[in-house]
């Protein structure tokens, strides 16, 4: 039976809707981003976040309609992250998923961001098959994950501290450059020689799968201050060190992976998150898993990052899951339930 199911995301400062279909693939997406809300600010404002989600996400709901060209009663269900993610912000898109499901008579389907996250490379052409390992990198998030199948997941590995995204962005916001850091630091270091520059490459020295990225941010600070010391830091100085840092994180995730690769024997390798946009890191992991025959997914540049489609698409494999929360039982007496979680382990999906 065809199924067409409405995405809702909005656990950080992207407000993001799609519409999935099981005939017709992804036939509509929008996203707003918060970024010039929360740049003055240097880094997310929880409160301005909620506020926001709440004035844009109805528009962009019947933007993505229209541009899907279909009324709400062609819809099987309505997907909405559920968590982990800033609660305000979860709220406003789980308590409105929830209301125009209970309006429109449809299951609302709670979604996990990172099993959104490590299912969006299923959305492009060829996808990878079960089973896989999942490098997931984004902002808060720093993890190796094997993945047998849907819901049936191993944490292999994961930061002791900041993500990697995390650890991009604090080490941004040191050399000076404006938020968000990730990709402007990522720009920078495409001028600069990392060479110039020695820092560690935390963990991989260490057996195991974990990771650990504060240290690598503590060493920047401390050569910033080095230099700042002898003398104002120049241009080039600051894009030899945006590059060494670059290096450093690429080096690391890029290591272990291959060792999760080993360890497990798996032949596939999806990497998702906002840092799986970095383009350092998809040169150094298809060079390193090409040496070892292993493939590498990704799912486009703008599905790595936060948005409705990995949502709307993790929640229609769910419903042929059968996976079905108390909120979809309609023959019951069951109200609807709404679902945000700050902290959701995946494991406890
Ligand atoms: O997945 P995502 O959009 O949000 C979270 O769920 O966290 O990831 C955002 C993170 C930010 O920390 C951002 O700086 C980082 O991904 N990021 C990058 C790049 N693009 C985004 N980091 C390094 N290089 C990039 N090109
Ligand atoms: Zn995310």
């Amino acid at each position: 039976m065809q199924s067409t199911v409405l995405g809702i995301e909005t656990s950080c400062d992207e407000t993001a809707v799609a519409v999935f279909d099981s005939v017709n693939g992804l036939i509509g997406h929008r996203i707003f981003s918060q970024v010039g809300i929360h740049a003055e600010f240097g880094g997310v404002v929880p409160e301005l976040a909620s506020r926001d989600h709440i004035r844009k996400l109805l528009p962009l709901i019947r933007g993505t309609l229209a541009d899907a060209g279909i009324q709400p009663s062609t819809l099987s269900a309505v997907a909405y992250t559920a968590g982990p993610g800033l609660i305000g912000a979860l709220l406003v898109g789980a308590t409105t998923a929830v209301g125009l499901a209970m309006a429109w008579g449809i299951p609302a389907v709670p979604v996990h961001h990172m099993e959104a996250h490590l299912l969006a490379a299923l959305l492009e052409d060829d996808p990878p098959e079960f089973p896989f390992i999942a490098l997931l990198v984004s902002g808060g998030h720093t993890m190796l994950v094997e993945v047998r199948g849907l819901g049936e997941y191993g944490i292999l590995g994961q930061t002791l501290d900041d993500a990697a995204g995390e650890a991009f962005d604090k080490t941004a916001k040191l050399l000076g450059l404006p938020y968000p850091g990730g990709p402007e630091l990522a720009a920078l270091a495409e001028e600069g020689c990392g060479d110039h520059f020695e820092l560690p490459r935390p963990m991989l020295k260490k057996p195991g799968l974990d990771f650990s990225f504060s240290g690598l941010k503590t060493a920047v600070m401390l050569k910033v201050r080095e230099i700042e010391a002898a003398g104002p830091m120049t241009g080039p100085m600051r894009a030899d060190l945006a590059d060494a840092f670059q290096l450093a994180v690429v080096d690391t995730l890029v290591g272990k992976s291959l060792r999760a690769i080993k360890q497990t024997g798996y032949e596939r390798l999806v990497v998702a998150g906002g840092v799986g946009a970095n383009r350092l890191l998809r040169t150094r992991l298809a060079e390193a898993l090409a040496a070892v025959g292993v493939r590498v997914y990704y799912p486009r540049t703008e599905f790595c990052t936060d948005n409705g489609a990995m949502v709307a698409f993790a929640g229609f494999m769910r419903m042929q899951h059968g996976a079905r929360n108390a909120a979809m039982r309609q023959d019951s007496n069951y109200p609807y339930t709404v679902e945000a979680r700050a902290r959701w382990n995946l494991l406890e999906i």
